[in-house]
This record gives structure tokens, C-alpha cells and sequence, in this order.
């Protein structure tokens, strides 16, 4: 392996590189890094007719003392069902529960925020209990607390504090009365106080992301944002505001009902505020899977689009700036991405229209906002002007190992490339094989992100108990959470955005299964050489690396290897294993300009 380490033929990578892709997909978002605990919080999720199922939500006590069912009785205009709960029985106290989703973590000595709305016509207490049942069949308390015994004529928000002082992963939340009279109950959310920053996200989730140094996080689909249908698309209208006043949407495409908790507004914080990242918002243009809407009726379409940059980018005197500052940030937002529209280049004609009908509103009104066409600027000229174009890579781990070289051949002029979705799909296993050969592609998108300028893995997120996408970067349940290989591929990534990128040459009988970059990075904290080699084959790999031109200030003292390699190459991470594959960093004692190495089979080795 040869690095030329001079800055004669080195290039600067882009900063924004390597990013996230955050898809509200395998309850990713509903039930996984928004952090709150109920599920169908304000009852909306059997739809807006009255009666409407009330799933998950469930009933405690006998038929003949307790009835509950959705009115369009709430105080919220935008999500009018409620739930009526009449309790016919003095004793014994009966309510309803929520499980959340598959289940509440509740962990001790953790504090717990409930926040409902309440109407009653009588005076009423309600007890709100932590519980988790047990073998026995026995629900034991883990935290509880009453309201007043008060009338509440109004409806009358209430909060209440319940600290746990018992762990289980799998708890519910009872809302208990033993007096007769009529109740009604509407938006009951579930909060752990030590989310993020206090912004809402799990920690535990927001920490893996911040592993990866992400530079951007596009959101909130994929498909998401599409739909089946477009009365199912994600409206970021519906998800900003007070939480309380948010109607949630089915999404129609990956199966289940979100409350948008996790909305517009929250997915920008993440961005600016928890990540510093840059956001690519990605908007529905128009096109959903199945039905699209003509030129002469896409002007609402665009004009969401528009007064989505103005809720980002508008002073806290505008119509929808005022909305943000008044959710706590009068500081725009600095938006620079805007993509229109996903994968929807496959009704070419109708998507260019739509495209260029939001590229002149939008370059009116906000001209430095960069676009993201979803038409093919790879092995052709877009024929609509863009700034980015969105390349999806989804094959076999061979596949994608031969795919990686499709950028060299790509235009160097004209719009730059965002690989917005790549992964390895062998099944629906994430084995260290699928893994190396996406760090193979990542060292190839390195080399030619002269061209390709942002990638992002897909999907980030799966929920284990809907296992819908596979494979996925992060896997979690209620308490815990690992990542697969392709997850620790991409942390060898986290320093490329904005290194500088070095030329390389490997010469080797086994040069088609390897792949190499060598880059260096140089801050007030550190300056260092990487160099990564990928070995996506079965032999062990004998290398001499040798570094020209390496610059003063290199330090070469505190060199370290790290590995990512299995006894065999199929292996995974799994909740009981969750370190069967991950990184192995040792410190290089003899690293110097001229080195030899041994690269495992099947490994990717970086050496600092
Ligand atoms: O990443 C999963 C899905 O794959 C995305 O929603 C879509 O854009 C692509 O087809």
C-alpha cells in the first residue's frame, strides 16, 4: 500500500459527507428515539368516527361497573376524539391502561411527567399507577400518585410526578377512579425526565448517533414522507405547535400510527441543537405511491414547502416563524437542504412538472437553499436544474461490492451526487460480511466525493418488536439497544467529513477484494494519518504500507490499529451478544512511514 501523504495530490473531503438518514420506519421515531411512553395518546388512532377502537389503550374492571368509548367531545379542534369513561360502581377502582409500545420501560429511581387533559361532571379523583405484572399474574406497583378530588367542569390540564422505585421493561400506565360518575380523558402523555437535553429524544438512542459524527440527518423519509396514499403523507403542519394539539397520522406506508410527537419543529432541534448537523428536509411532492396530484392542484404542496422554510429560516415575526418561536426558538433554523420528493423520478413527466414548479417558488423566495432532485444525474444530465441529485443503493453484499466503482465513471460536472440510502441486503441478516462490503463502498464514496458529496446509511432504526425493514444500522427495544456491524463500519467514518483525502494504491494478488482510502486530519485537538483497508475475502492479506510526504506535526507516537473482523464473517450482534462484532483498537507501537501489516479475512482495519 502506497500513501502519497504530501498536499500535493491531497483533496479536501466535503463537510457534509457522511450524515444520518432518520426514517420514521420500525417505530424508529413513535416508540423509539421520541422518547414518550403512551401510545395513542389522545385517542385519534381508531380515526376521527365516533366510536372508534381505542387500541392499544385497554379497559380495567367489569363491564357492569365501568363503559368507555370515544366522543368527539375534546378541546382540541384538530383532534377532536376523547374518551368518556362512565364508572358505575363505587368499588372496586376501575380505568383504563396504556402498555405503550410493547411495553413501558420504567427504571428505578427515575422521575416520570404524566400530563392529561380531564373533564368531569363530578367530583373525581384518579389514580395513575406504574405497574408491571408479574409471573404471578399480580400487578405490583412501581409509582403512584392521585389527582385532586375535585370537579373539573373545564377541561383541566393535569400533571402529575411519579417516581419509580422498581425497574421493569415492561409496565403500563393505569388511570384508576372508585367513585361513580363520568370522566372524560383526552392527550395523556408519559414523559422520563432525563430525555436528552431535555429535548425529548432516549438518550441511550441519541448518544449511538452522536457516535457517528453525523454531519447531516436527513429526515422524515423515505417512504414516510410519500404515503400509499397522499391523504396518508407525512403534513408537517400537523406536527408542530403545542404536542397536545397535534392529530398524529397513520402511516400508511410502514403500517402504524404515530402522535408526531416527534415532529417537524423536534426533528430540526435534533439537528442544530443535540447533533450539529445539517438538516435535508425532505418533502412530499405531490406523489405518493399510488396516486399523485395533477399541475393545477400542486400549489398547496408548494406552498407548504415554502412556509416549511419559513417555520425554519422566518423571523419570529412571521406567520410560521412566530409558530417556532413560540416553541421556545426565536433563533432561525439555518436550513440549507431542501430534497423534493423521494424515488418519485419513476413518474419522470409528473415529477420534473412538480419539480420545477417547487424550484421556482423556492428559489424565489429562499435562494440559498440547495436542491435535491430524485431523478438520475449518475448516467445522464438532469434535465431540471439541481444542485444535488438522490442516488438509492440497495443490492446483495457482492453487489454492492461491485457497485462501490460506479462513481468513477460518474459526471464530474454538473450536479453533485447524494447517496441518501445504501446498504447491504443479504436476507434480512446484518452479518459483518454485508458490513465490509458497505466500508468498501464508504472508502470508494471517500475517493470520489469530488462527485459524491453526502451518503447516509439505511434505515438507521429498527424497533425489535417491528422488525419491518431489515437490515437496520441500530436495534433497540424498550431498555436496550446495539448496533449491528454496519452500525461500527460507519464509526470508522465519523473524522472523514471536511479530512483531507490522500491518494493511495494497493498492489496485491488479492487487489479485487480490497478496497483503501488514507486520509489525515489536523485540528487543535489532533492531527493524524488514517488509512483504511478493507479485506472482503477469505485469505489473510499480507501488506507492506509505506507513507510519502507525511507532514510535520503527525504524530506518529500514539498510532493505534483498530479492527473490525469475526471468526466468521456471518456473524452478527444480537441483544445477548451485542459485541460479537464490533471494533478491537490496540495501539501501534511500530508504526512509522514503512510498515508491514496483516489484514484478517473478511476485516476492515484502520491504522491511526
Ligand atoms: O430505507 C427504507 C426505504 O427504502 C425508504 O423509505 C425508501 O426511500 C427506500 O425505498
Amino acid at each position: 500500500v502506497e500513501v502519497d501523504a504530501s498536499w500535493r495530490n491531497a483533496r479536501k473531503i466535503p463537510e457534509t459527507l457522511f450524515g444520518v438518514f432518520f426514517e420514521e420506519i420500525n417505530h424508529a421515531g413513535a416508540g423509539g428515539l421520541w422518547a414518550e411512553l403512551v401510545s395513542n395518546r389522545g385517542f385519534e388512532a381508531g380515526g376521527p368516527h365516533t366510536p372508534s377502537n381505542i387500541d392499544p389503550w385497554g379497559i380495567i374492571g367489569a363491564k357492569s361497573c365501568i363503559n368507555v368509548m370515544t366522543e368527539q367531545a375534546s378541546y382540541f379542534k384538530r383532534n377532536n376524539v376523547a374518551l368518556r369513561m362512565e364508572v358505575l360502581c363505587d368499588r372496586p377502582a376501575v380505568g383504563i391502561f396504556n402498555p405503550g409500545f410493547w411495553g413501558m420501560n420504567i427504571e428505578e429511581g427515575k422521575m416520570y411527567k404524566l400530563v392529561m387533559y380531564i373533564r368531569s361532571k363530578d367530583s373525581v379523583q384518579l389514580t395513575a399507577k406504574l405497574t408491571c405484572s408479574e409471573t404471578s399474574g399480580q400487578l405490583q406497583s412501581l409509582a403512584s400518585a392521585s389527582t385532586q378530588d375535585i370537579v373539573m367542569s373545564n377541561w383541566t390540564k393535569v400533571e402529575l410526578q411519579l417516581l419509580a422505585h422498581g425497574t421493569c421493561r415492561t409496565s403500563r400506565l393505569e388511570l384508576k377512579t372508585s367513585k361513580k360518575g363520568v370522566i372524560w380523558l383526552d392527550q395523556v402523555s408519559l414523559m422520563p425526565s432525563d430525555t436528552y437535553k431535555g429535548h425529548g429524544f432516549r438518550k441511550e438512542l441519541m448518544h449511538m448517533i452522536l457516535e457517528l459524527k453525523p454531519r447531516f440527518l436527513r429526515f422524515p423519509g423515505g417512504c414516510f414522507v410519500e404515503g400509499n396514499r397522499l391523504r396518508n403523507a407525512f403534513k408537517w403542519k400537523e406536527t408542530v405547535g403545542p404536542w397536545e394539539e397535534r392529530p398524529g397520522h397513520y402511516g400508511d406506508v410502514w403500517n402504524y400510527w404515530t402522535d408526531d410527537g416527534l415532529g417537524y419543529y423536534e426533528l430540526l432541534q435534533a439537528n442544530f441543537e443535540d447533533l450539529g448537523a445539517d438538516p435535508v428536509w425532505v418533502v412530499n411532492a405531490g406523489i405518493s405511491h399510488t396516486d399523485y396530484t395533477n399541475n393545477t392542484s400542486i400549489t398547496p404542496f408548494v406552498k407548504d414547502a415554502i412556509d416549511s422554510l419559513e417555520f425554519a429560516k422566518g423571523s419570529p415575526k412571521s406567520t410560521w416563524g412566530s409558530i417556532r418561536a413560540a416553541m421556545g426558538h426565536p433563533d432561525p433554523f439555518p436550513v440549507k437542504f431542501i430534497a423534493i420528493g423521494n424515488e418519485n423520478c419513476r413518474l419522470k413527466q409528473i415529477y420534473q412538472g412538480h419539480y420545477m414548479l417547487f424550484y421556482k417558488a423556492i428559489r424565489g423566495a429562499y435562494p440559498d437553499i440547495q436542491f435535491i432532485s430524485n431523478c438520475d444525474g449518475l448516467n445522464g444530465q438532469l434535465d431540471h436544474p439541481a444542485d444535488f441529485y438522490d442516488v438509492h443503493i440497495y443490492g446483495n453484499a457482492t453487489e454492492l461490492f461491485v457497485k462501490k466503482d460506479m462513481f468513477y465513471t460518474a459526471s464530474r460536472t454538473g450536479p453533485k451526487a447524494f447517496v441518501s440510502e445504501y446498504a447491504a441486503r443479504n436476507g434480512k441478516s446484518a452479518t459483518l460480511f454485508a458490513s465490509l462490503a458497505e466500508a468498501a463502498f464508504l472508502i470508494t464514496l471517500e475517493r470520489n466525493s469530488d462527485v459524491v458529496q453526502m451518503a447516509s446509511y439505511a434505515p438507521l432504526f429498527v424497533n425489535d418488536n417491528d422488525r419491518n425493514w431489515l437490515p437496520d444500522a441500530i436495534v433497540f427495544n424498550s431498555w436496550q439497544q446495539y448496533g449491528t456491524p454496519s452500525y461500527w463500519v460507519q464509526t470508522f467514518f465519523s473524522e472523514s467529513s471536511g479530512s483531507v483525502l490522500h491518494p493511495i494504491t494497493i498492489r496485491s494478488s488479492y487487489s479485487g477484494s480490497l478496497a483503501s482510502s488514507a486520509i489525515t486530519w489536523r485540528d487543535t485537538e489532533k492531527s493524524f494519518l488514517r488509512v483504511k483497508v478493507v479485506n472482503f475475502g477469505p485469505h489473510v492479506v499480507n501488506l507492506t504500507v509505506a507513507v510519502n510526504g507525511l507532514q510535520a506535526g503527525v504524530n506518529t507516537t500514539k498510532s493505534a490499529v483498530s479492527i473490525l473482523s469475526s471468526s466468521n464473517a456471518m456473524n452478527e450482534n444480537s441483544f445477548s451478544s451485542p459485541n460479537n462484532v464490533v471494533p478491537v483498537t490496540r495501539a501501534l507501537p511500530h508504526a512509522g512511514k514503512e510498515m508491514q501489516v496483516l489484514l484478517a479475512p473478511y476485516s476492515l482495519t484502520s491504522f491511526d
